[in-house]
């Protein structure tokens, strides 16, 4: 299946599919790591979800780039999971990871045509140690992003997302492990499902940022 939830959405919403949720964040305190986070669960199927945490620095200045903590949940069954930052799968930073139990691999990407993106080098990524974990049920993984949130557009102007407002973002699921999961340039496999929402940055502020990030980095 290679569909849009989109679809079954506008099925739930008609009476004639269950399951849809509507397209809302909520606010998410995490004890482990203590980053208040904005989060979203995207449902890949039928009453399974996905879910996506955003944490940003406040207050952000106008203007201004920004780094960000993604904290992303996935049952066992999400062979990868992928975040379009600008919600589209071309001309954005794409987080791309996979379980590689007992690790998480996180692989920034970057599309130019609905095909296989390449590795992306204007993001950076650092694991943290807290918040990133596999058991028998779900993988999880927390990291800090840099360059996520500010990249060129298609047209060549830059672009940041809005630090204290909504951000319509993209998300893509496949049930195919990577050829090579212990490396984060591994080839993948086509996505079966994606879908979009719009995630309320406002509610992600921490203006603790800088102490978490020692907190749990050893660094800011
Ligand atoms: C091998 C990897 C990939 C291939 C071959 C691929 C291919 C495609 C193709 C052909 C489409 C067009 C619509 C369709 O036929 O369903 C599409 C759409 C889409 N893909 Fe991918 N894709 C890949 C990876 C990704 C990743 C990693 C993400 C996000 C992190 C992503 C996000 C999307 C989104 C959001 C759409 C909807 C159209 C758009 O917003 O551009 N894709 N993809």
């Amino acid at each position: 299946m290679r569909s849009s939830f989109g679809l079954i959405c506008a099925a739930a919403l008609m009476g004639i599919a269950p399951g849809c949720q509507a397209a809302d964040t909520a606010s998410y305190k995490d004890a482990e790591t203590g980053f208040t986070f904005s989060q979203y669960n995207a449902q890949y199927t039928i009453g399974r979800s996905i879910t996506y945490r955003i944490a940003v620095p406040s207050p952000v200045p106008a203007n201004s780039a920004y780094d960000v903590v993604l904290q992303v949940v996935a049952p066992n069954e999400v062979a990868w999971a992928g975040l379009a930052w600008g919600g589209s799968m071309i001309a954005n930073p794409l987080t791309v990871a996979w379980s590689n139990s007992p690790n998480v691999v996180v692989s920034s990407r970057y599309a130019t045509q609905h095909a296989a993106p390449s590795a992306y080098a204007d993001a950076s990524y650092e694991l943290f140690k807290p918040g990133t974990h596999v058991n028998s049920t779900h993988w999880q993984y927390t990291v800090k992003c840099t360059g996520c949130t500010s990249y060129n557009t298609a047209t060549g102007s830059r672009r940041i997302l809005n630090p204290s407002g909504a951000n319509r973002l993209a998300f893509a699921y496949s049930g195919t492990r990577p050829a090579n999961p212990s490396s984060n340039v591994s080839s993948i496999s086509v996505h079966d499902v994606y879908n979009y929402w719009s995630h309320d940055f406002s509610i992600a502020g921490n203006p603790d940022f800088s102490s978490l990030m020692v907190r749990n980095l050893g660094h800011a």
